[in-house]
């Protein structure tokens, strides 16, 4: 099969021919339809963070289930599913109480070691990135890293839900759990940070105060219900923000991955206020906040794949979409074959889109 496949960071991607196994156990074999191109494999091809290689990136995908393994109950052949890379193991302490986005054993539902590899190429073995591997023609993964989802759902949106959705939304609802009548701020509106915006509307906030540096995104932010809008291109935010707010807003969500605007976020805060980071930073990066402002009861909170119960929240996500509240349709920004995907990372780099979407054609 084919699959977009890193085999040195930083570095582009190389479309290859790789062998995928069949499943064995709780694995499920998907045709993958459709795959999000999320910043965070970007990350991993430019090498800001490390992953072993060589890796098929990828973990925003749907598609159809193939084949299954004697084990899976969850799914059956023929289901269009989404993948997740929150994979959890069900048994380890993080699972039983109910963190199973924070599963401390993700090993236990990968291959053995005297198992062969998932997927190899030339016989070498090759790491589905983040237990997805969603940028080849087919996926191999745990049970516990898929759900069904209607076969009515378009598949370019069905994938979003995987990662840019469920982390945005669950952002605000799970991790944050964002107070009807209160203010928020979202730093960097792309495909995380407009779902972020769609979340915090969700939730009733009063206030939902976009911030972008590209101006066209300040426009999808605000269809995505955004109240306020500032341009980070037009000079530091925080004093706009802080005046929208009436002083600094409840919550701040930092949804790009870079120091300056961690501490962007933090700044914009309120007396009692708490910042939650999203975007991914490099290991090693410090960030600087003031003293004064624990006092001050300000709070700083990482957030990991919205903190979701994938299997519980997607099915309320794709209710929301089929009763309109929910927006997926204006996320798609536009459809690449898996040969352009290099093109299509340029393209998010510059944050030009919200997500494109790779179509396969089998
Ligand atoms: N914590 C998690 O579980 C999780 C999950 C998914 C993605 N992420 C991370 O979230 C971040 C965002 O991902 P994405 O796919 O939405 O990326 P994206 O490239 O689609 O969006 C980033 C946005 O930030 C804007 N931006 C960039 N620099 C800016 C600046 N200095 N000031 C204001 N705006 C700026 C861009 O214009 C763009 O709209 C990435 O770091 C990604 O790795 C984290
Ligand atoms: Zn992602
Ligand atoms: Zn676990």
């Amino acid at each position: 099969m084919r699959a977009a496949t890193l085999l040195d960071a930083p570095g582009a991607l190389q479309i290859l021919e790789l062998t995928v196994d069949e499943p064995r156990r709780h694995e499920v074999l998907i045709r993958t339809v459709a795959a999000g191109l999320c910043h965070s494999d970007y990350h991993v091809m430019e090498g800001r963070i490390a992953r072993p290689l060589p890796t098929v990136l990828g973990h925003e995908s749907a598609g159809v289930v193939e084949a299954i393994g004697p084990d899976v109950t969850s799914v059956r052949v023929g289901d269009h599913v989404v993948c997740c890379l929150s994979v959890f193991c069900g048994s380890c302490r993080r699972c039983l109480s109910g963190q199973n986005w924070l599963c401390d054993d993700k090993a236990a539902t990968g291959r053995r070691p005297d198992e062969p590899p998932r997927l190899s190429l030339d016989g070498r073995r090759v790491h589905p990135f983040s237990h997805v591997g969603g940028f080849a023609e087919y996926m191999l993964v745990h049970e516990n890293a898929t759900v069904a989802v209607p076969a009515s759902l378009p598949f370019d949106r069905a994938a979003l839900l995987g990662c840019g959705v469920i982390t945005g939304v669950g952002a605000a609802l799970n991790a944050a759990r964002v107070q009807p009548g209160s203010s928020a701020v979202v730093v960097g509106c792309g495909g995380v940070g407009l779902n972020v915006v769609q979340g915090c509307v969700l939730a009733g906030a009063a206030r939902v105060v976009a911030v972008d540096s590209v101006a066209a995104k300040l426009e999808l932010a605000r269809a995505f219900g955004a109240t306020h809008v500032v341009d980070a291109s037009a000079g530091d935010p925080v004093p706009p923000v802080r005046d929208i707010t009436g002083g600094g807003a409840d919550y701040a969500f930092e949804a790009i991955g870079l120091k300056s605007t961690v501490e962007a976020a933090f700044a914009m805060l309120r007396r009692g206020g708490t910042a939650y980071v999203i975007g991914v930073l490099p290991e090693g990066t410090r960030i600087e906040l003031d003293g004064a402002d624990f006092l001050a009861s300000k709070g700083i909170h990482g957030v990991y794949m919205g903190s979701n119960h994938f299997k519980v929240d997607l099915p309320t996500y794709i209710e929301w979409y089929l009763q309109g509240r929910l927006h997926l349709d204006e996320l798609v920004s536009a459809h690449l074959p898996l040969e352009h995907i290099n093109e299509g990372y340029a393209v998010l780099a510059r944050g030009e889109v919200a997500r494109s979407v790779i179509l396969f054609d089998h």
